[in-house]
This record gives C-alpha cells, sequence and structure tokens, in this order.
C-alpha cells in the first residue's frame, strides 16, 4: 500500500502539471475538482466556492448538483471563507448549521483560497466516511490549494 505521504508527493505533482502555464482560475479549478475526485477515497463531492460580493456562489465540481449561493459565515463553506481559516470537520452532523447538499456525506474539510491573502474562493470536498480527512490530508490538501494560488500570479 502507497503510504499516504507518497500519495500525496504525487497527487501534488499531478496538480502541478494540470495547472503549469495556465493563469485562468475556473480552468484550473475544473481540472483540480476532476483528479481529486478521481484520485481521493471515499469522497462524494470535490468542488469550489468563488467569493462574489460577500456571498460564496458555486464554481466547477465534480459530484452531485449542489447549492448554489452560500452566505459568508452559513454552513462550513461560509465560515471558512468568514474565518479564512481551514475546517475540518470529521461529523457534519454535529457542525451547528452545517449545510446538506447530499444527505450521503459525514465529514467534510473546506479550505480558503487565497490570493494576496485575500480568499477569493474555497475548496470543499465531503467525504461519506466519518473523520475521513486528518491532518496529514488537511497539510497536503492545503498545499495542493496553495499551487492554485500561485498559479493565479
Ligand atoms: N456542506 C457545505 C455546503 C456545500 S456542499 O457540501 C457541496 C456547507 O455546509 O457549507
Amino acid at each position: 500500500m502507497v503510504k499516504k505521504i507518497e500519495f500525496y508527493q504525487e497527487l501534488s505533482s499531478q496538480v502541478s502539471s494540470l495547472i503549469h502555464d495556465e493563469t485562468d482560475l475556473i480552468a484550473n479549478m475544473a481540472n483540480i475538482s476532476a483528479l481529486l475526485y478521481s484520485r481521493l477515497d471515499d469522497v462524494n463531492w470535490v468542488g469550489f466556492y468563488r467569493v462574489i460580493d460577500e456571498e460564496l456562489v458555486l464554481g466547477p465540481f465534480q459530484g452531485q448538483m449542489a447549492c448554489i449561493r452560500i452566505p459568508f459565515g452559513k454552513g462550513v463553506c461560509g465560515t471558512a471563507a468568514k474565518e479564512g481559516q481551514t475546517q475540518r470537520i470529521a461529523n457534519v452532523h454535529e457542525f451547528d448549521g452545517h449545510i446538506a447538499c447530499d444527505a450521503a456525506s459525514n465529514a467534510e474539510i473546506v479550505i480558503p483560497v487565497k490570493l494576496n491573502g485575500i480568499t477569493v474562493a474555497v475548496l470543499d470536498i465531503d467525504s461519506t466516511r466519518f473523520d475521513r480527512f486528518d491532518s496529514e490530508d488537511q497539510a497536503a490538501i492545503e498545499q495542493i490549494v496553495e499551487l492554485l494560488s500561485q498559479s493565479l500570479t
């Protein structure tokens, strides 16, 4: 079995190759969603919400249809955007205000995408497995999000 660290090293280099030389945010979000959805185990939704006029608007994603607009501060995504901090939730049913787009979701991680320190989007990953994401997953996925941020500059 491939060690998690090796898995994420390979995934990161795939992300780098995918978004290499491309500065279009939507195109890069679309390809990152597709890659993460196909490579990560037990995930049922991977996608982005963009910050537009103080709310989150659905962007490129893989998975079931999802809510289109999320106010800042609402749900896991809105909390990550408002606080500018990753939200790693072991059990979404215990998160006050969680927005259930897909009833199959049990765990979730949401990472802000920042440009010059300002949150311009969030990456949201849902899992059917409780406690799916540990600190190692978080660090590795944050690094992938950092690659996306760097592609914009
Ligand atoms: N669960 C999220 C909403 C987005 S969906 O999971 C795709 C939230 O609570 O913000």
